[in-house]
């Protein structure tokens, strides 16, 4: 049986333009540079919304009531949605979704030590596939939150309807997404071209990854880190271009690539916060209150779910 990276990797090669989702730059080694790119100058998202989530959480605990449930789109960073709990009022139940179930039983550990009495339920599931959740417990809110912009990794199509799927799973309750702005696309090109160059080596891990795991044998230093800002799609491009022309061997097979030609490994849409709204309200959800920096780098959105069925 072939694993779900081998089989899109062999697809990406066999069909063009090459292009493979962006998920498969998360391996261990991958995580952990996307851990370095958080901490780096140039890239201001994850610092960003983290100072707006500190200073707008107050105001999110009384949107959210008391006994709220947090469901976690991904379970990523601990210290975003240790903001939210710490600031929610009796919080029940944390349910972080990811497909990583190694990663979420880590987490779940931490935060079950930390907040006596949450009820941490981790869940391994595709949070991009119809999600079935487990009912409410309480009297509470359902709270999801979605933060670090992980929404600018799908198509404008696939974001509505991931949006519109979520809308109902979280009726009564409402949505945190964190969304990056459009933006001077220097200040865009700067945050995917570090200069010490990690995100060009978390773009090349991909193919790392797929020698590692899958005895391909890509030569890294024949391929380039090329990203860039595409303004009528509202996104950056990361792609990994062939530095010339050359035979790649995977699963038995052989693929050549032109000197030129390249592997596109990720798309980061951007957003207005009127754009995101409207997007929000065609899928179902009641744009409420919208955080952003004072350089309105980043943006945080409070979505109203549609009410509750009534029986
Ligand atoms: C995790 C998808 C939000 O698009 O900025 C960072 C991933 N890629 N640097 C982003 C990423 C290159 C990140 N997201």
């Amino acid at each position: 049986m072939l694993s779900a990276f081998a089989h899109d990797l062999l697809q990406a090669l066999s069909t063009r333009p090459h292009r493979i989702s962006p998920k498969y730059f998360y391996d261990a080694e991958g995580s952990r540079l996307f851990d370095e790119i958080c901490t780096l100058p140039e890239y201001y998202p994850t610092r960003t919304e983290l100072a707006i989530l500190e200073r707008s959480a107050g105001e999110m605990a009384t949107l959210a009531g008391p006994g709220a449930e947090i469901v976690e789109f991904g379970a990523g960073s601990l210290r975003k949605v240790r903001l939210l709990l710490q600031a929610f009022e009796a919080p029940a139940r944390y349910l972080p979704i990811d497909i990583s179930g190694e990663h979420l039983r880590d987490a779940a550990a931490v935060l079950r030590r930390e907040f006596a009495g949450l009820d941490v339920q981790p869940l391994v599931a595709d949070y991009t596939q119809q999600l079935e959740l487990p009912p409410t417990g309480g009297g509470g809110k359902r709270i999801g939150f979605f933060p670090g912009s992980t929404i600018g990794n799908f198509t404008p199509a696939e974001a509505e309807s991931f949006l519109r799927r979520t809308a109902q799973v979280l009726r009564g309750g409402a949505l945190v997404l964190g969304a990056d702005l459009v933006k001077d696309p220097a200040v865009l090109h700067a945050a995917y071209n570090d200069a010490q160059g990690v995100t060009a080596a978390f773009n090349l891990n991909l193919l790392a990854r797929a020698n590692r795991e899958l005895g391909a044998s890509f030569v890294l230093p024949q391929f380039a880190h090329y990203a860039f800002y595409n303004p009528p799609e509202q996104r950056i491009e990361m792609h990994l271009v062939s530095r010339q022309r050359q035979s790649v061997a995977l699963c038995g097979e052989k693929f050549t690539l032109a000197e030129g030609e390249s592997l596109h490994t990720e798309n980061s849409y951007k957003f207005t916060v009127d754009g995101l709204r409207e997007l929000a309200l065609r899928a179902g959800f009641r744009p409420g209150p919208v955080w952003t920096d004072p350089e309105r780098l980043f943006s945080v959105h409070w979505l109203h779910a549609p009410e509750e069925k009534s029986a």
